[in-house]
């Protein structure tokens, strides 16, 4: 069959057509628009101005997708697209756009938490991958790690008590004039960092862990944001300048990024232990952050447990993800009526969600 997705909850118009046949997935377009040159001038995403370049975006975007995949929209069979959680005004723009297609072509419409749609990420390239599995989900608004049930069902079992781990990022990068957002310049940084520093040693500069000092499976990133903003702000004063040198920068990145995958590692483990999980996904746009891969694939090679993360340009927001997660949700006979809204928060959506599985097949 193929799936049509939409993605829109924060600052990605995109569109994907995805063909699966007995289980096996594969991307016949995936086209995203990134609003990112227009945010890079306020530092940060501003939501109308977000939901005005979807408006501008969408219509041509979803033409691509089907231009790429060489089909036209009689050819699809769904259409899937998010509906929560983001930002209300750019989940509604794509939820309105994916509503009027399904009418207008008599389709089924199928409802997607963007979440969920990160992890179903994973499926796009391993056709064996089924639950149940532990799904680590690292973004710019999430840090929680999941017990995914079936395809549908994921029970938070941990999550960050503030920030998530991509708003640090994001927030320290800023600070640090790096390029909007932060991740992937502080990944480049951290790469030089740990070939230049040795951060074992003694009186190496060292910030504070984002892991709860408890036995739960939760982060804080707000503690490690300020110390590490304050340091910056402190070496400003000391060298009296008002940009860092860069070697100063990479020594920070690499310290930050070291706190960062350690922290995130250390409540991993013990979560791989305490669940005995066979397998681990790790989804989102901080999943791309090379460092981090290399950290949660060695932990899972100690505890014996297979790892799975997509490839780069699956982690980031996209809609082959909204589009795969759609396959599964679909096949379980999630599909929205013509009622579907969209909602900011997981929370708002969860009535609606749980209406809508009470008939589904699992
Ligand atoms: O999943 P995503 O595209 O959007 C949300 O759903 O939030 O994640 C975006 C986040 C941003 O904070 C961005 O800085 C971060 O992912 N990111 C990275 C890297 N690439 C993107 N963070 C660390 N290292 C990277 N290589
Ligand atoms: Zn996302």
């Amino acid at each position: 069959m193929l799936i049509l997705g939409f993605e829109s909850s924060c600052d990605e118009t995109a569109a994907a057509v995805l063909r699966v046949e007995n289980n096996k997935m594969t991307v016949l377009s995936n086209v995203v628009s990134s609003q990112i040159s227009i945010h890079a001038l306020y530092g940060g995403v501003v939501p109308e101005i977000a939901s005005r370049a979807h408006c501008e975006a969408i219509t041509n975007v979803c033409r691509e997708a089907l231009e790429d995949a060489n089909i036209t929209l009689d050819d699809i069979d769904a259409i899937s697209v998010t509906f929560a959680p983001g930002l209300i005004g750019s989940l509604l723009v794509g939820v309105s756009f994916a509503k009027s297609i399904a009418a207008v072509l008599n389709k089924p419409l199928v409802p997607v938490n963007h979440i969920e749609a990160h992890v179903a990420a994973a499926y796009i390239e391993n056709e064996e991958l089924a639950p149940p599995y532990l799904a680590l989900v690292v973004s710019g608004g999430h840090t929680s790690l999941y017990n995914v049930r079936d395809y549908v069902t994921f029970d938070e079992i941990g999550c960050s008590r503030d920030d998530a781990c991509g708003e640090a990022f994001d927030k320290v990068g800023r600070v640090m004039g790096l390029p909007y957002p932060g991740g992937a310049a502080m990944d480049k940084l951290a790469k030089e960092a740990f070939e230049k520093f040795d951060y074992t040693k003694k009186g190496a500069l060292n910030f504070p862990s984002p892991a709860v000092n408890d036995d739960t499976f939760e982060y804080s990133f707000s503690g490690l944001k300020t110390a590490v903003i304050n340091h910056i702000h402190n070496e400003k004063q000391k060298l009296k300048v008002d940009d860092l040198p860069y070697d100063t920068k990479v020594e920070i990145a690499g310290a930050f990024t070291k706190a960062v995958c350690d922290g995130i590692v250390k409540k991993l483990s013990s979560a791989l232990v305490s669940t005995d999980t066979k397998t681990l996904v790790m989804a989102g746009g901080v999943a791309a952050n090379s460092h981090l891969r290399k950290a949660v694939a060695d932990v899972c090679a100690k505890h014996k447990v297979k790892f799975i993360v997509p490839s780069l340009s699956l982690c980031g927001d996209n809609a082959a993800m909204t589009a795969a997660a759609g396959y599964h949700s679909y096949n379980l006979g999630i599909v929205a009526g013509s009622d579907l809204n969209a909602f900011a928060s997981d929370e708002s959506a969860e009535d609606y969600l749980n209406n809508l599985k009470k008939n589904c097949k699992r």
